[in-house]
């Protein structure tokens, strides 16, 4: 019997403080002011939850990524690596700067970039990388970085899907989980995703974890990179502002954000436990989560990989799951197939172009539902049904 899940999609979910908060901007003024307390509170506590000092609200995830490159010198004639399956927003604000996207090919476990080969994709044009942390995976940012400054590029770290996840710079996650902790617990320390890289970007879309309907940010701890995006966004007035209204709705949220981003993981481990017991577990491919107190990934958007060379298996799945109200949709299209005039591929990128075609991706906002276990019984079932005979 066919099911409708769709309240258990609805985001964002009511919350009394989002009402309070947008009480108190009423009931003072904010509201329409260009610098009331809202936008200096959440500059303040964003700074304080992940360390850094320099924060700046910005109008979307997209135009955060254009400021981050900005702030890091990047302009006409330098190439910036970016991963090969990412947001295509990342790709223009590449071009729009004025510079060229060298795609270099994602790990096929963690949906983010690969440090295989990466070291010969930069060259002396290389000026930054973006590196994006995608559907719960978390890029080996601390070897990207390590790779990236031995020939002085800049690292964007790109956590628009993943504020408040963690990474355990110390452990190789990326390979096989270590039998013992390679250093004592007390040593071992987890990083904030965004503070390992030279610079940040959050977006604070309709659909986002936090979310002020749009919106975004720039972190950083390099007052240089801060400056020359003030430098950039002011013209007199702030040419790309987030609202006293978006920051108002914004600061609630986040004091709640690591409860929630544990609520989400567990969830997304029982959905992932299950698709590898399901019998169709040779035809699809999602992640196995390797958590600790150090090391936690957030999840935007749960991937499946569907494999099969026929993509009208995919659309199949979607479709049956659509027609329950499920949110699950296709991944992203990838660059690989882009013009090599707009473009330069650093090796194949096989592992992109397979991701692409083959990734489905279900929505967060059911991972806080109670129904959430008749979901994942939904789409173990739909999977087991469809896939079969692959
Ligand atoms: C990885 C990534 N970067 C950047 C963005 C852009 O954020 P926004 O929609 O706020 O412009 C998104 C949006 O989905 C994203 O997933």
């Amino acid at each position: 019997m066919k099911r409708n899940f769709s309240n258990e999609f609805t985001w964002p979910i009511q919350d009394p403080e989002v009402k309070q908060a947008l009480d108190r901007a009423y009931n003072d003024g904010d509201w329409g002011r260009y610098a009331g307390s809202n936008c200096a509170n959440l500059q303040k506590e964003l700074g304080d939850y992940f360390s850094v000092e320099q924060v700046r609200l910005c109008s979307s995830g997209t135009i955060a990524v254009e400021i981050a490159l900005r702030a890091a010198g990047v302009s006409s004639g330098d190439e910036v690596l970016l991963a090969a399956y990412d947001f295509p927003g990342n790709f223009r604000c590449i071009e729009s700067v004025g510079a060229t996207p060298v795609l270099v090919d994602v790990d096929s476990n963690t949906w983010s970039m690969s440090t295989n080969d990466l070291e010969s994709a930069f060259t002396d044009k290389t000026k930054a990388c973006i590196v994006s942390h995608l559907h719960g995976g978390i890029a080996p940012i601390k070897r990207i970085v390590d790779i990236a400054h031995r020939t002085g590029a800049v690292v964007i770290e790109d956590i628009c899907q993943c504020p408040g996840a963690m990474v355990d710079c110390d452990t190789d996650w990326h390979d096989n989980l270590p039998a013992q902790p390679t250093t004592p617990e007390t040593v071992r320390q987890g990083k904030k995703l965004g503070t390992i890289g030279d610079i940040a970007t959050l977006s604070f879309g309709g659909s986002k974890l936090l979310t002020a309907g749009r919106g975004g940010a720039v972190i950083t701890n390099n007052s240089t990179f801060h400056q020359r995006a003030t430098i950039f966004c002011d013209r007199g007035n702030d040419t790309f502002p987030l609202s006293e209204l978006q920051a108002a709705v914004l600061i609630p949220q986040l004091k709640k954000l690591d409860k929630k981003n544990r609520q989400r993981l567990d969830a997304s481990r029982a959905l992932l436990d299950t698709l590898s017991q399901v019998n169709a577990a040779n035809s699809i491919k999602s992640k196995s989560i390797k958590v600790d107190r150090h090391h936690a990934p957030a999840f935007y958007k749960i991937p499946i990989a569907i494999q099969s060379d026929d993509p009208s298996r995919k659309q199949t799945i979607i479709d049956l799951l659509q027609s329950q109200n499920i949110k699950i949709d296709h991944g992203f299209r990838g660059f690989t197939k882009r013009s090599k005039r707009r473009c330069r591929l650093h090796g194949d990128c096989q592992h992109a172009t397979t991701l692409a075609a083959q990734t489905m991706v279900l929505h967060h906002p059911c991972l806080l539902s109670d129904n959430f276990p008749e979901i994942v019984d939904t789409i173990a079932e739909v999977l087991t049904t469809s896939l079969d005979n692959i």
